[in-house]
């Protein structure tokens, strides 16, 4: 197996297709080891992880903690509000700080995109990005990944349709670059004031819909987003009822998909926007093992940029 050389994750784009399947078995070991084992193996004991999280969040801020103290690391919290942001530090000094009480890894959200990336450059501890604006989710990308493989075996060839705001989704944006890199077809589709100019510049395999039944019909996944209304430079779509009737997913779209299709949504969900709550509650829904297998794929990414982090330091 070729070596592990980032010692951040910063985004999709960086990876390669080796890269990705080599995060995605690691996570399945973690998910498949038993409990006390997982107790047991403490390969970041002694390590400290710092979640930076400048925007909002449940599922990412909460598994990345989880995830770090089962690898038996020491995982500290900063949020936006109780910082000293608040009073005019920059980011990067705020980095600074946290890298001389010797944080081996930074767990960064930041509404600008970029952000990790800027401040990876200036810093020794390895920088994990938790989202940044509009750009790249890496390990929601990466935990969609093992949840669509779980399911559905081998993922080339296979039809995934990301509906909602495309425009303002760095989960779409890092998925179609995922998925791509494994030979998956993306659907891209929304109201066009939601969608990029360029989807297809996403990869080869990224197909751009104006219609959302066209999209779901034979596809073997179908993932909703949230339209993105913190993002959002005024209105885009005429009304949300509106919107819940083109675009929401219903019983009667799911229907065009394949029958063993499943349905996903990173969260947080808009109940009866895009998507009916009985779909989201539904036989085809996987969107609480998406939540289940963000903590492994998370193991997984911590244990390896740690691990990178330590071989560079080591030649620095
Ligand atoms: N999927 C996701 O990023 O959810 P949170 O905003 O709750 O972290």
């Amino acid at each position: 197996m070729p070596s592990w050389s980032h010692r951040h994750l910063l985004g999709i784009a960086e990876l390669t297709r080796e890269d990705i399947l080599r995060l995605l078995d690691e996570a399945e070991r973690w998910f498949d080891l038993p409990r006390d084992d997982v107790k047991n193996a403490r390969v970041l004991h002694g390590r400290t992880i710092v979640n930076v999280f400048f925007e909002s969040s449940t599922r990412t801020r909460t598994s990345f903690e989880v995830a770090g103290k089962r690898l038996g690391a020491d995982v500290v919290n900063i949020a936006l509000q109780t910082s000293s942001v608040t009073k005019g530090e920059t980011l990067l000094d705020t980095v600074r700080n946290l890298e001389a009480l010797r944080a081996d890894a930074i767990v960064l959200r930041h509404a600008a995109s970029g952000a990790p990336h800027f401040v990876s450059s200036h810093t020794r501890a390895s920088i994990v990005n938790a989202g940044d604006g509009a750009h790249e989710h890496p390990t929601q990308a990466l935990l969609d990944a093992f949840v669509i493989r779980r399911n559905k075996k081998d993922l080339a060839g296979r039809v995934v349709t990301i509906c909602g705001d495309v425009l303002h989704s760095r989960v779409a944006r890092s998925n179609a670059l995922l998925l791509g890199a494994l030979g998956v077809e993306v659907r891209l589709c929304g109201p066009r004031t939601l969608m990029p100019r360029e989807a297809q510049a996403l990869g080869p395999t990224v197909k751009a819909f104006e219609r959302f039944e066209a999209a779901v019909e034979g596809a073997d996944v179908v993932m909703m987003l949230r339209i993105q209304t913190e993002r959002l430079a005024g209105a885009m779509i005429a009304s949300t009822r509106e919107y819940a009737r083109t675009f929401g997913l219903s019983a009667r779209t799911l229907a065009l998909a394949k029958p063993d299709a499943i349905v996903m949504h990173p969260g947080p969900i808009n109940r009866g926007v895009e998507i009916d709550p009985r779909v989201a509650d539904g036989d085809h829904s996987v969107i609480l093992d998406q939540v289940e297998a963000g903590v492994a794929v998370r193991m997984a990414v911590l244990e390896r940029v740690i691990a990178a982090g330590d071989a560079w330091r080591a030649t620095a």
